[in-house]
């Protein structure tokens, strides 16, 4: 997820543009740059590595005259963060210049056509090949900029949004969207861009959202004009903005939390997307194709972590023990690198850390490679230190995560561990193709299942009033759920500050058990797989001891809905994909009784979002 603003009009186009970076911060800020089109007929870029207040730095004493901008706030996708890879990005010959949120898919193909024809990259962007691209045709057919976005984007495949300005028009920009959002704001002599409407809502509340396909020319002193590809003039729908400031930058959402838990239907998507393929059949994880004859010689592998990021650890543990016939170790990265571990050549070490930054998994990354492990990393910030630790490693691509309590990444973490296992067992034949293709097929479903959870938002809401003021909360869950509950309690605890302990179900009666009481909630998650029979058994004990149960079961279930006080029913999946769904009713749930207690959910007390020290 990038964040891209664009403004043409009498104001300050630089302050305009620096204060939209800041309103869009919230999707990314691993770098940031400025396109400014000044009234002399040139373009100056300014960039910047690390948050829109770097690149404020940077700009102090530069020439910021203009008439027209596009600026961006990047969270990098194709290449490191870096200067060089930060955005915008000039055509060869300096004539336009180029924002753009989303990743094109052939984006290898169309470069290396480009590159026969003489064009020169500059960065590992996929952007520059869309700038490259416009400006060859531009250049080819002696055309107007407007022609060559059309014939351009007729050529890739892939997510986009774009702004685009050229040197010799600095009052104008073209901007077009495919599947990334784009927002036009019409104001007063003015108009301005960006991927959402929060950098121009103080100016204006006529706002018009482009369609997938459209291209937008915003120019000033003329009215906006939208076109589809084929250069037909489509309507305009303007939308009139009732949202504040604060309401916008949380997506309508009263916290990013809450915004987070809704995003998963797209998070999941996004880091499905390519990975699995021919409808499900195959599995495609690069980071396991360069590591291909470590996984297949791997005698053991260890995954090290941290916080939520063990927990969807200890999920690896099963999916790959289950797939791929290899045996795996669960580490606390803080236990594990003063444990004196004990590795060689012959081990695969996964670090899982949705920052990359986490000081003590990072140390475990290196003792690991000193010790001559193979060191696999899976992350979300991309560059981040653990990725760039690893020897290779896969990208959850869930975008920037605010919310303290770890959610989408959470999801997307479980995704790309069970593509993991998944595309090891494709290699080492452990799983039967018929198998492997089944799988496939439901983890495509699995964004429409979880937006079909999601709709027991209400529901949830409405029964957490009856825990809020709970004082202990036991989660259980047996096999895939276990490590579920895990996730579920530690929910509760970091953000409603309510005491939770996530147990294996038949743990419970070595001790746990002595604690329930009309007083002790249990959440139970219970969906169909192969140890609901003994999972009954436990509800029926929690039961006979007066304990009120909260049941996360499947639809359709007859045993444990009758036992349980309340009951979530989600849809059935295949036993090992069951987690993703299973752990949103609990994301939802621990949300609202924090709410009701009137607790900052986004910023829990001695939490910290990513933690750099030991
Ligand atoms: C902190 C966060 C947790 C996170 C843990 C590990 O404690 O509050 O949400 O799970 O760090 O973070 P990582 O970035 O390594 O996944």
């Amino acid at each position: 997820m990038c964040g891209i603003v664009g403004y043409v009009g009498d104001g300050n186009v630089y302050d305009i543009l620096i204060k939209g970076l800041h309103r869009l911060e919230y999707r990314g800020y691993d770098s940031a740059g400025i396109a400014l089109g000044t009234p002399s007929g040139k373009i100056n870029i300014y960039k910047s590595q690390g948050k829109v207040s770097n690149l404020e730095d940077f700009c102090k004493d530069k020439n910021l005259e203009a008439t027209s901008g596009i600026a961006h706030t990047r969270w990098a996708t194709h290449g490191e963060p870096s200067d060089t890879n930060a955005h915008p990005h000039f055509s060869e010959d300096g004539n336009l210049a180029l924002v753009h949120n989303g990743t094109i898919e052939n984006y290898k193909v169309l470069k290396d056509a480009l590159i026969q024809h003489g064009c020169t990259f500059h960065s590992e962007t996929d952007t520059e090949v869309l700038v490259q691209l416009i400006e060859y045709i531009k250049l080819k057919n002696d055309c107007s900029l407007l022609d060559a976005v059309r014939m351009a984007l007729k050529q890739v495949v892939g997510a986009y949004a774009i702004a685009v300005i050229e040197k010799n028009h600095p009052d104008k920009i073209i901007a077009a969207r495919n599947s990334s959002p784009l927002a036009v704001g019409i104001g007063n002599n003015e108009m301005f861009l960006a991927s959402d409407a929060t950098p121009f809502v103080e100016y204006t509340n006529e706002c018009v959202y482009l369609k997938d396909g459209e291209i937008a020319i915003i120019e000033k002193g003329e009215p906006l004009k939208i076109v589809n590809l084929d250069n037909r003039e489509t309507q305009i729908d303007v939308t009139t903005l009732e949202l504040s400031i604060s309401q916008l930058e949380k997506g309508g959402y009263e916290h990013f939390m809450l915004k987070e838990i809704f995003e998963q239907p797209t998070t999941l998507r996004d880091c499905i997307r390519g990975r699995v393929i021919e409808g499900g059949k195959k599995i495609m994880l690069s980071g396991v194709i360069d590591g291909k004859e470590k996984f297949l010689n791997a005698k053991r592998i260890v995954i090290v972590a941290c916080g939520t990021s063990w927990h969807a650890a200890l999920l690896g543990k099963y999916l790959i023990q289950d797939m791929c016939k290899i045996p795996v170790e669960v580490e606390y990265a803080s236990e594990f690198r003063y444990s004196n571990p004990i590795l060689d050549e012959k081990d695969v070490v996964i670090a899982i850390s949705q920052s990359g930054e986490t000081a003590d998994t990072l140390a475990a990354v290196k003792i690991a490679r000193n010790m001559g492990a193979y060191v696999y990393g899976i992350s979300n910030v991309v560059g981040s230190s653990i990725p760039r630790e690893t020897e290779s490693g896969t990208y959850i691509h869930v975008g920037p995560e605010i919310g303290v309590a770890s959610t989408k990444a959470f999801t997307g973490q479980v995704m790309v561990l069970t593509l993991l296992a998944l595309s090891i067992a494709q290699l080492k034949g452990t799983m039967t193709l018929e198998k492997i293709s089944w799988l496939g097929e439901h983890i495509l479903k699995i964004p429409s299942t979880v937006e079909k959870v999601l709709a027991l938002n209400d529901k949830i809401e409405r029964l957490s009033m009856k825990y809020t003021y709970a004082k202990n909360c036991l989660y259980l869950g047996r096999g895939f759920s276990y490590p579920v509950a895990l996730e579920g309690a530690l929910k509760l605890k970091e953000i409603s500050y309510i005491h939770a302990e996530g147990y294996p179900a038949a743990e419970m009666k070595h001790g746990p058990i002595a604690l329930i009481d009309e007083e002790m909630p249990s959440v139970i998650i219970a969906p169909k797989d192969h140890v609901y029979e003994k999972i009954v058994s436990n509800v029926q004990q929690v039961k006979a001891r007066g304990g009120s149960i909260i049941a996360i079961v499947n639809e359709g279930d007859e045993i444990i809905s009758k036992m349980a006080d309340h009951v979530l029913e989600v849809p059935e999946m295949p036993e090992c994909l069951t987690p993703i769904i299973t752990s949103i009713p609990l994301q939802l749930l621990s949300y609202y009784i924090a709410i009701n207690k009137g607790k900052d959910v986004d910023m829990p007390r001695n939490l910290a979002k990513s933690v750099t020290v030991e």
